[in-house]
């Protein structure tokens, strides 16, 4: 790093070491290596939207790093930069940090800015502590300083509130006594000061700037505050530079076997944040191979979706791989910083079984859900498959922007970021299959039409056919998600140009055909629910088979043809597996709430019924397992067409952190069911949906009632957990786990799994040749 000495930042530098003691023979000496050090390189970072890996934007879209300076875009309240890497962990130790602050132009509605300390969540955990609404905040608002509680004038007012702040810490038995100065930031003259005794674990936790501590809700396009040369000090901050996130933010790879000239092939996708015209734009892919680092190949940086993805053909399957992407970052001035993201590629499972951790919807209440990502890492699974609601709308907090592409795409982006901040440690060691859902293209249900543009977009997100976002947006979902997954089977794009994704990865001696359940699907509105509302059926006596009509769509021509090829091509494996959003029948009978009574939900993939039964047809041949998530409830069941147990069986499984609760409970609204599992479990058996389609129900992971406030606590109690399913290509089964979000999956307690867990399933019973009873 550069730093130009001028006389200023003597001054300055002078300044703040008496703050520290520094220079005096008192005891309270802080030692030299706590003097101030800078924390960031905005004065030669370029342009751009993304801040850099030591420091999480809140949200991104409204922050640039501009001129030298990080810019607030907006004089909504409460936008704020947290150091990632930096946390006051010790607050009987002293501390110190400064940064210069202004107005780029003058505030009408001034909300103050400076620092927040103190801002931590449940978990006290750098990632959570990022989205947490407390902390003491220590800045200037208008002509005072505030400090916690205590407020003070300056002695003269100040230009565009443009002053060198410094916020100190130090112990005075159990209390920290702050101090908060102001300084002239041209010559270091002192403008004004605050102190105040606080209880020293009110300190602990992330540290932050912020603009307007006070502002509207409402995004205003007018600029807030900027900063620059922030520093920090002191044995009560830790330091920990593992936790940066980026430039690199992580990678998802797949490996799949062509089957064709390019034998197996690689496919990988790093991701970066959003970067500036004048960065640098290329990813490089290393491996290592006999101890030295092989470049394979560089790779441009999409600018809307900030992906660089790999293709290498003919990659040796049999060895297990390590690789390490590397982008390196150029600055205005002075050397370039390289960024390196590591993994491995796994050697093909062959001569054991297929170990698959299976993953669906994340509600950001249990961010970062640390007990399932730790599991996953600690399953050390073959493969990983995220089947959608890698975020929800509310991600994060500070609301959806829909409109246009380009703020969408940010505001999209930071909240994908906060899937991959959770995932990326088991996501660099196995390929990962990664599909949308509708939460994250923003709506609460997605009826692809084909692609089609929303009609009526007034009358909510999720009761229409159609994407709601601009299509640009939904390209990104698509290239964020799975950009790095094997050659699509036909990728001619759907209307609007919007990019469509299914296909098949051959790995193990397994195909996994991957769907987008909802890209073709019909629109609720096609039909009349009786109920008010265009997807749900409240009404028990409702005659649903009135909502079955001719040319309603679930998979659509294309995906079907797809699949009834991929049903009959054995080629390089000999089991098959069915990845999707949904599950295929309708396994809920209340929703929202305990008592909230649902016949029937078009959001399933139970409706149209003629459609759910030519799905099945199709794939009964394949006897492929269907692996799907999105319910929030994990269900086994069996599907059933001419009669019960006669196709394939699905695998729903749980939520990382459940959200919307659903309950499987057709014994107490008196829904009549024949041959009931010998488990005897209440709820299971053969039943006809809410919509008349057979499904023979094995297994659910019905939730509780959420009483507990932790985080992970209530995810646990909401059913949250994750899917676990080994394929043994030798014996030709499936063994399904549904491991609960707070348990170790490893130390056997059968308390671990939800009832009815673990089941193994045959090959064949996927075409009704039964023997589970
Ligand atoms: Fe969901």
């Amino acid at each position: 790093m550069i730093i130009k000495v001028t006389r200023r930042v003597v001054v300055i530098l002078l300044a703040l070491g008496a703050f520290l003691g520094l220079g005096r023979k008192r005891s309270q000496a802080v030692p030299a290596d706590d003097r101030l050090k800078r924390i960031e390189q905005w004065d030669r970072t370029h342009d751009r939207v993304w801040i850099g890996g030591e420091f999480w934007s809140n949200p991104m879209e409204d922050w640039r790093v501009q001129d030298g300076w990080v810019q607030c875009q907006t004089t909504a309240g409460n936008r704020s930069i947290h150091s990632v890497t930096r946390q006051l962990t010790d607050p009987g130790s002293p501390f110190v940090m400064s940064v210069e602050l202004s107005q780029s132009a003058p505030i009408d509605n001034d909300g103050g800015a400076g620092f927040r300390i103190g801002v931590r969540s449940d978990l006290n955990e750098y990632r959570s502590n990022c989205f947490a609404k407390n902390g003491l905040n220590a800045g200037l608002v208008g002509n005072d300083l505030i400090l916690g509680k205590a407020r003070k004038p300056l002695k003269d007012k100040r230009a565009n509130s443009h002053v060198l702040l410094t916020l100190q810490g130090k112990t005075q038995e159990n209390t920290c006594l702050l101090t908060l100065t102001a300084r002239d930031a041209t010559n270091g003259k002192e403008v004004g000061l605050v102190q105040q005794s606080v209880p020293l674990d009110t300190l602990k936790g992330n540290i932050a700037l912020v603009s307007h501590y006070q502002g509207t809700q409402r995004r205003v396009a007018t600029p807030g505050y900027r900063f620059r040369n922030w520093k920090i000090g002191g044995t009560a901050i830790t330091h920990r530079p593992k936790q940066t996130f980026g430039p690199l933010l992580w990678t998802m790879y797949s490996l799949s076997d062509s089957r064709g000239k390019d034998g197996f092939v690689l496919k990988l996708t790093a991701l970066t944040g959003p970067l500036g015209k004048d960065d640098n734009q290329e990813v490089e892919l290393q491996v290592k191979r006999l101890d030295e680092w092989v470049t394979l190949g560089k790779a441009k940086l999409d600018r809307e979706a900030w992906t660089a993805t790999f293709r290498i053909a003919n990659w040796n399957e049999k060895e297990a791989t390590p690789y390490r992407v590397i982008y390196e970052q150029s600055f205005k001035e002075g050397d370039p910083i390289a960024d390196h993201w590591h993994g491995s590629i796994r050697s093909n499972p062959m001569g054991r079984p297929l170990r698959l951790a299976a993953l669906t919807c994340q509600n950001d209440y249990a961010f970062p859900y640390e007990p399932v990502a730790n599991n996953v890492v600690k399953m050390d699974p073959d493969m990983i498959y995220f089947s959608g609601d890698q975020l929800y709308e509310g991600h994060g907090g500070f609301g959806i922007i829909r409109d246009p592409a380009d703020p969408a795409i940010l505001n999209y982006l930071r909240k994908f970021y906060q899937f991959g901040w959770s995932f990326r440690e088991s996501m660099r060691n196995a390929p990962t299959i990664c599909i949308p859902d509708d939460h994250d293209v923003f709506q609460g249900n997605i009826w692809g039409e084909a692609g089609a543009a929303m009609k009526d977009q007034d009358k909510g997100a999720s009761s229409k056919g159609g994407y709601r976002e601009p299509a640009r947006m939904v390209n990104v979902v698509h290239m964020t998600n799975c950009s790095h997954h094997p050659d699509f089977y036909d990728p001619q794009p759907v209307e609007q140009d919007i990019s469509v994704y299914f296909g098949d990865m051959v790995y193990g001696g397994v195909s996994f055909a991957i769907l987008g359940d909802r890209q073709w699907k019909s629109g609720p509105e096609r039909v009349e629910t009786g109920s008010g509302r265009a997807d749900h059926v409240r009404d028990k006596d409702f005659d649903t088979s009135v909502l079955d009509k001719p040319g309603l769509v679930l998979l659509g021509e294309r995906q079907e043809a797809f699949l009834k090829a991929w049903s009959k091509d054995w080629r390089g494996h000999t089991m098959k597996v069915l990845l999707s959003q949904t599950v295929f029948a309708g396994v809920a009978t209340h929703h929202g709430n305990f008592n909230g009574y649902l016949k029937a939900d078009l959001d399933s993939g139970a409706w149209p019924q003629t459609a759910r039964n030519r799905a099945i047809e199709i794939i009964r041949e394949s006897m492929a397992l269907h692996i799907n998530g999105d319910q929030h409830l994990a269900s086994i069941c069996q599907y059933g067409v001419a009669k019960q147990r006669d196709s394939n069986w699905s695998f729903c499984t749980p939520a990382i952190g459940a959200g919307y609760p659903r309950w499987w409970r057709p014994d107490e609204v008196g829904m009549p069911h024949q041959n009931r599992p010998q488990h005897g479990h209440a709820h299971t058996g053969e039943y006809l949906d809410g919509f008349g389609n057979k499904v023979y129900v094995y297994a659910t992971g019905n939730p509780e009632v959420a009483t507990k406030g932790p985080r992970y606590e209530r995810a646990h109690q909401k059913g949250s957990g994750f899917g676990f399913v080994t394929i043994d290509t030798e014996k030709r089964i499936y063994t399904l786990d549904a491991f609960r979000f707070n348990v170790d999956p490893t130390d056997g307690n059968l308390n671990n799994q939800f009832p009815g867990w673990p089941i193994t399933l045959g090959q064949a019973e996927n075409n009704g040749q039964n023997r589970v009873v």
